[in-house]
This record gives C-alpha cells, sequence and structure tokens, in this order.
C-alpha cells in the first residue's frame, strides 16, 4: 500500500498485510529519555503522535517564512509523501523505573531483554528506554522520518543505538531472503492466526495494555564469508529447508507443511534443525508461536576486515516468555550458532494503537 492508516486498535507496522509483510526499508532505534518529568513524558508522547500522524499521512510542511529555519528537510522534497511509512512505538522496562512514577502501571511480562547463552552481548548496543520502528518502501523515507523525529524531540529523548535494515523482494517468488541466502518469513503465522497471538487482552494485565504487543529486538551478526564455505548440504540441514525453493526438505513447495510425525528420527529434516526446534509443529507448542518482523543490516566491515552483516531480528508476541523465550531457549545450541551472533536489543512493550485525532500514544498509561 501507498500509506499504512496511522489511527486504529494497534499501531501499524507490526501486521502490515501484503506478501511481502513488511516494507522494503526499516530503521530500529533504541531511545533514552531525558525529560525530566512525567508532564514532560507526555508532552515527548504527543510530540511523537502528532509527527507519526503528520508523516505517515505525508502534506506540505507549514511554510514558516524566510526568517526562520525551515519546518521541514526538505529531503523529500517540497511535499512529504506517505510512502508506505509506519512508526512504530515500544517503550523499555526502564522506562517504568523512579523517574515518571509509572512502576505500578508496568506491562505485566516486561523485563529487560535475557542474555542467553551463546550471546555476546554489548552494552552500546542495548536496552532502552523507547523503541522507534520505522519502516517505509524506500530508504530516504526512512531517514527523512528519522530526522523529523529527532529535531522535534531534542531536550525529551535521545538516540542510543541505531539499526538500519533492508528486506529483499521475491527472488524470484515467495518470501524474501536473509543475507544467508534463504527464504526467511515462510512459515509466519497470517491472518486471524497472527491477531490470536500477538495482541494483548489479558485481565492479568493493566487495562491499558488491550490492544498492545510484546517487541523482542535481536541484533544478530551473521558470519556470512564463514557460511560461504559451507556445503549446500549442510546448510539446508541447519534450516530444515532448501535453500532455492525455501520447501522444507520433505516437501517440494515454499508453503508446504513440514510432517515431523512421518520423520520421528529426522532422517529427512534434522531434528537439531532451526524450523524443526523453533516449532516442533505439536498442539502443545502452538501458543509459543510468534510473528517475525525482521530485517537485513549490513555496516560496513569489522575491526578484523570481515563484512559487518547479519540480522536485525524482530518479533511480536503477546508474552514474551511463553513465546519468544521458549522458542529462543530451544535454539540455543542449534548447529546455526557457530555463524551467528547476538550481540543487542531489547525488549519493548508496544503500546495499543492511537484511536483518533484527539488521542495520543500511549495515553492509557499516562
Ligand atoms: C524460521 C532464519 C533467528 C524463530 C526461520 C527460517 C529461516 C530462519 C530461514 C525458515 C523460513 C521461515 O519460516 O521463515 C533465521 C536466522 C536467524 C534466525 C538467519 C538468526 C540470524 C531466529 C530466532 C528465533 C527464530 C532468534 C526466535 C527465538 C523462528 C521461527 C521460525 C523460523 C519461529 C518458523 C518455524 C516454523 O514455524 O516452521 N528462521 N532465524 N529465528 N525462525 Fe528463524
Amino acid at each position: 500500500p501507498a500509506s499504512y492508516p496511522f489511527h486504529g486498535a494497534n499501531q501499524s507496522g507490526i501486521l502490515t498485510p501484503g506478501p511481502a509483510q513488511k516494507q522494503a526499508f526499516a530503521c530500529h532505534v533504541a531511545m533514552d529519555v531525558t525529560a525530566a518529568n512525567k508532564a514532560q513524558l507526555v508532552e515527548l508522547m504527543k510530540t511523537l503522535t502528532d509527527r507519526a500522524r503528520f508523516l505517515t499521512a505525508g502534506g506540505t510542511p507549514p511554510d514558516l517564512g524566510v526568517s526562520q529555519p525551515p519546518s521541514d528537510s526538505d529531503v523529500l522534497g517540497p511535499v512529504v509523501p506517505a510512502d508506505g511509512l509506519t512508526v512504530t512505538l515500544g517503550l523499555g522496562a526502564s522506562l517504568f523505573d523512579d523517574r515518571f512514577g509509572l512502576g505500578a502501571h508496568k506491562p505485566a511480562k516486561l523485563t529487560p531483554m535475557t542474555i542467553f547463552k551463546n550471546d555476546s552481548p554489548e552494552a552500546a548496543w542495548m536496552h532502552g528506554d523507547l523503541m522507534v520502528q520505522l519502516c517505509a518502501h524506500n530508504p530516504d523515507t526512512v531517514h527523512h522520518a528519522l530526522r523529523d523525529i529527532a529535531k522535534h524531540t531534542r531536550g525529551a529523548m535521545q538516540m542510543r543505538w541505531r539499526m538500519d535494515g533492508f528486506a529483499a523482494p521475491p527472488r524470484p517468488s515467495g518470501t524474501g531472503r536473509n543475507l544467508l541466502g534463504f527464504k526467511d518469513g515462510t512459515a509466519n503465522p497470517t491472518g486471524s492466526t497472527a491477531q490470536d497471538l500477538v495482541w494483548v487482552d489479558d485481565s492479568a494485565e493493566p487495562s491499558w495494555t488491550r490492544g498492545g504487543t510484546y517487541q523482542v529486538v535481536r541484533l544478530i551478526r551473521m558470519l556470512v564469508e564463514f557460511w560461504d564455505r559451507v556445503s549446500i548440504n549442510e546448510q539446508e540441514g541447519m534450516f530444515g529447508r532448501r535453500r532455492d525453493s525455501g520447501a522444507p526438505l520433505d516437501g517440494n513447495n515454499e508453503f508446504d507443511t513440514p510432517d515431523y510425525k512421518a520423520d520421528p528420527q529426522g532422517n529427512v529434516i534434522p531434528l537439531d534443525s532451526h524450523i524443526r526446534l523453533a516449532n516442533p509443529r505439536t498442539h502443545a507448542t502452538d501458543n509459543q508461536r510468534l510473528v517475525r518482523r525482521s530485517y537485513n543490516f549490513d555496516t560496513g566491515i569489522d575491526a578484523n576486515g570481515n563484512m559487518e552483516v547479519g540480522h536485525t531480528f524482530v518479533c511480536y508476541q503477546q508474552d514474551i516468555q511463553r513465546q519468544f523465550e521458549t522458542v529462543q531457549k530451544r535454539l540455543v545450541d542449534e548447529p546455526l550458532i557457530d555463524y551467528v551472533q547476538p550481540f543487542g536489543g531489547g525488549y519493548f512493550f508496544v503500546p495499543p494503537g492511537v484511536k483518533d485525532g484527539s488521542d495520543y500514544l500511549a495515553s492509557g498509561l499516562m
């Protein structure tokens, strides 16, 4: 779509309709809130809402005359296009510390991100009071949105870490590929199954959380030069899928359903393959499914001259422990771990959508 609605029961940028499930470009920015008190935090939420409302709809920025800095950077020209922009706001556990008196209203399942076995945590790339996810059809639209938001929120929040991302179009068809060459997103829940797994509606949660969702962002380096020296058989065994078509190793087409009952020893789809560990497809593990919405990143070269690339793994769910953490614990020693290296990210709670022109992000919390 050319634009996504900003107002609604849920925030946009999570279950985006269409075969690609997401826009082609993204930026994930963790923020430290510098607002001094609750009143300033409310102002920040209102400003963020106003900017997101304008940027996602597009339009002509106001003309402030020649004696003032212009209201817009004009990076996208004199009329700002919507260009499929979504602005999705998440709240980190640290926002609920003593500063703003919000502790009693904290989402029940929100904690700082867990450090798992095989993680290589780098403090500069972790956590944050807020997560701003920007997605759009073009990278300059993402850039423009971040620049606009940063300009209008100076004094109330500051960028902490930022990862830009890009997604692949279907090559040659179906779901886009990640930087290990495999189609990524194939088995994502869709339709009402996805709705039921993602949106919070729980009497054990504070009532303002209804229609929100928990967001996990994990920055995962991929050792692609090392990966490119692995045989195709071994690569496919690690995922449990064909690299060319994306089909499960016991199937012919990308969207075929793997039949684990027919292969209890894992002779066709190894028991420790990524897809089999991530989703054993049993009745008991159905409510552990989650919706992934990840992007590729490529930030150049590291200090040793290796390509510095990877995966901004992003997923949405009702309950981080029941969904993401359960799946992550099963994956912890998977064979793929030799080729990937989680080093940052965070857990966030994405408040429900902004209802109308007088509502603002996280209003139910304030
Ligand atoms: C499936 C790649 C990390 C959860 C897949 C697939 C690929 C893939 C290629 C198969 C196609 C598909 O259904 O999308 C990767 C890579 C990762 C990574 C390259 C890290 C660099 C993770 C993490 C989790 C996760 C951290 C969650 C803890 C899943 C799930 C599926 C999946 C739930 C679907 C399994 C199914 O329903 O059959 N991943 N993944 N992945 N991945 Fe990952």
